[in-house]
């Protein structure tokens, strides 16, 4: 049987493939195309039982149910975040629904302090200078992060490892949950409302889901509490920022600078070459303009280890679905199961 993945990007494909040949063989054929699954590229699904989706797929409900018609029955997501998927629609059309509940959590934290060091010392345009041999040190001043105060919004297992690395700064810490993480609290943080967090913290990192409850949790109000020169980085979902509000602020001059691996609007513009076209998102566009900005394209994720793990557990759903069993990983059981 030909099972077909959607958005495989070029370094992806050959550790797809791996985890894939490991477990299937010649049993099964593997298809990795580089197209988005939406309403315009749904018919390429048809007659494929398992499809094989990413986070810039769109599978709505007039999708779901173009794939439910054409023959799917399993769609097999390669991320932890699913607010791809409608799972009410997928359920009313017999599809079950996998993820890959957990991966590498270092992948992520890493990254996010990245983003933080180089918004913070102004690396980009450090070099943007050096490679004009212009070696002058004006307006690239940083600050010690030590004795400073990191916020972490959502302390699972991403929001944690960041903690540990700010820990390791010699950091204050400041946690906002649902719940608390015993491990963070072994680090020393202290756990407190969402809106003493943003008043107090120096650099904001965001880790929680985006839900109706998380939707712009980042808004006008908890961006007027927070200090003029905090650091905002949002490694997790672009929803959890209203992009409006941020972009009022930061023409107002405030905040030290923003780190964006995620954007509200990225599906169809995130993991593509846009370099010819006219840029058509203005909201984009202007974020681009800020110098104390930096936005790269949903790659937090994008470590061998990271990427190898997501290759294996979507391949074990699979396997799972073939065999008729249910796992952690499950969003939306079988119809049979
Ligand atoms: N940029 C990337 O490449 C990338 C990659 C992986 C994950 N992510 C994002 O990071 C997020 C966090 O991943 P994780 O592995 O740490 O997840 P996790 O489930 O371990 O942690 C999420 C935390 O959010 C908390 N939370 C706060 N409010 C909540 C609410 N209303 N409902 C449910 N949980 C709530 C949970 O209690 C939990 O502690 C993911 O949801 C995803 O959006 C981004």
């Amino acid at each position: 049987m030909e099972i077909v993945a959607y958005g495989v990007l070029a370094d992806e494909e050959p550790l797809l493939r791996e985890a894939f040949d490991k477990a299937f063989a010649d049993r099964h054929e593997l298809r990795c195309l580089g197209l988005f699954l939406d309403r315009d590229t749904v018919p390429t699904a048809l007659g494929h039982e398992v499809v094989i989706s990413g986070v810039n797929d769109t599978l709505d409900a007039e999708v779901l149910r173009a794939l439910a018609d054409g023959g799917t029955r399993m769609i097999a997501q390669r991320s932890t975040g699913y607010n791809n998927i409608d799972l009410g629609a997928a359920q009313e059309h017999g599809l079950s629904v996998a993820r890959v509940s957990s991966y590498s959590p270092y992948s992520v934290a890493e990254f996010a302090w990245t983003l933080a060091l180089a918004v913070d010392r102004r690396i980009v345009r450090a070099v943007q200078r050096t490679r004009e041999f212009d070696f002058r040190l004006d307006g690239l001043m940083g600050r010690d992060l030590r004795g400073r105060t990191a916020g972490v919004v959502g302390t699972g297992k991403i929001g944690a490892a960041f903690a540990r690395i700010a820990h390791g700064f010699g950091m204050r810490l400041l946690g906002w949950d649902i719940a608390e993480n015993p491990d963070c609290l072994a680090l020393g943080m202290e756990y407190v409302s969402q809106r003493r967090l943003f008043a107090e913290a120096d650099l904001v990192s965001l880790h929680v889901p985006l839900l109706p409850d998380t939707h712009h949790l980042v808004d006008a109000e908890a961006l007027a509490v927070m200090k003029d020169d905090a650091l905002l980085i949002n490694s997790s979902r672009g929803g959890l920022v209203d992009t409006d509000a941020l972009l009022q602020a930061l023409r107002a001059g405030r905040l030290r600078g923003v780190g964006l691996d995620v954007y509200e609007e990225e599906a169809g513009v995130f993991f593509l070459d846009k370099s010819l076209e006219v840029m058509t998102d203005e909201r984009l566009a202007r974020l681009m303009t800020f110098g104390n900005v930096l936005v790269t394209s949903h790659q937090a994720y994008f470590t061998r280890d990271a990427v190898g793990q997501i290759a294996e557990t979507t391949v074990t759903n699979i396997e799972d679905h073939f065999a008729g069993r249910t796992s952690d990983n499950t969003l939306v059981r079988p119809v049979t199961a």
